[in-house]
């Protein structure tokens, strides 16, 4: 479906390239770049900040979709919009003031997205939604690339109804493949994360199974 966004995690590309496997990614057909910030206390493991992020911002020429795995989330709100993240998403279990942060992140001149834990329910999102430009639905627990999908096709359904006509994209993270996406899309998601899912069997010497794998997604 050309209507669905697909936005490759660079969790799963080679972490001594990351320039040239961005660029690669977007040659083959990625319509948003997915850049996951863990921090070893949210989430049980670590990856980058802000100054990796602005290193990857000039190989960014789609949208740099900057996912948010730590707590606290405010004191770095400034410092990812300098970086050049376009959408910056937080979770909504990070911390007591999630509408605050969002607020902030707009303040900032970002996209902001709230994303949920698999075990939370689309309620906690029910008084964000006018502050939100992305509602992001985990279908892994946070903190690794390659887990399996957990179906919560009923929670994307109950989002998508709650949005109503708002202009909120629904992105789904984790364990996305052929055979998951249409679920979640025939739910009403319309941007869908991969990793594995897209950089498995490919590299920049040899790029086109990416392109090969965002399609059959
Ligand atoms: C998980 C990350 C995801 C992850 C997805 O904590 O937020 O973006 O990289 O990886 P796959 O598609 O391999 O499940
Ligand atoms: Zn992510």
């Amino acid at each position: 479906d050309r209507s669905i966004k697909i936005a490759p995690s660079i969790l799963s590309a080679d972490f001594a390239d990351f320039g040239r496997e961005i660029r690669a990614v977007e040659d083959q057909g990625a319509d948003w770049v997915h850049v996951d910030v863990m921090d070893g206390h949210f989430v049980p493991n670590l990856t980058f900040g802000p100054p990796a992020v602005k290193a990857f911002r000039p190989h960014v020429k789609t949208v740099m979709d900057v996912h948010l795995m730590i707590a606290p989330v405010d004191p770095y709100i400034d410092a990812f919009a300098e970086a050049g993240a376009d959408i910056l998403t937080a979770h909504v279990e990070a911390g007591p003031h999630i509408h605050r942060t969002l607020q902030a992140i707009r303040g900032a001149g970002m996209k902001a997205g709230v994303a949920l834990n698999p075990g939370t329910p689309a309620d906690a999102v029910a008084h964000l939604l006018d502050l939100t430009d992305l509602v992001c639905v985990m279908t892994v627990n946070p903190g690794f690339g390659g887990q399996k999908f957990i179906d919560l096709t009923d929670k994307i359904r109950t989002l998508r109804a709650m949005i109503g006509d708002r202009p909120v994209h629904i992105e789904i993270d984790g364990g996305v493949t052929p055979d998951t996406a249409p679920l979640v899309a025939r739910a009403g998601a319309d941007v869908l994360v991969a990793g594995s899912g897209v950089f498995k069997g490919g590299s920049v010497a040899d790029p086109a199974p990416y392109g090969e794998n965002i399609r059959a997604i």
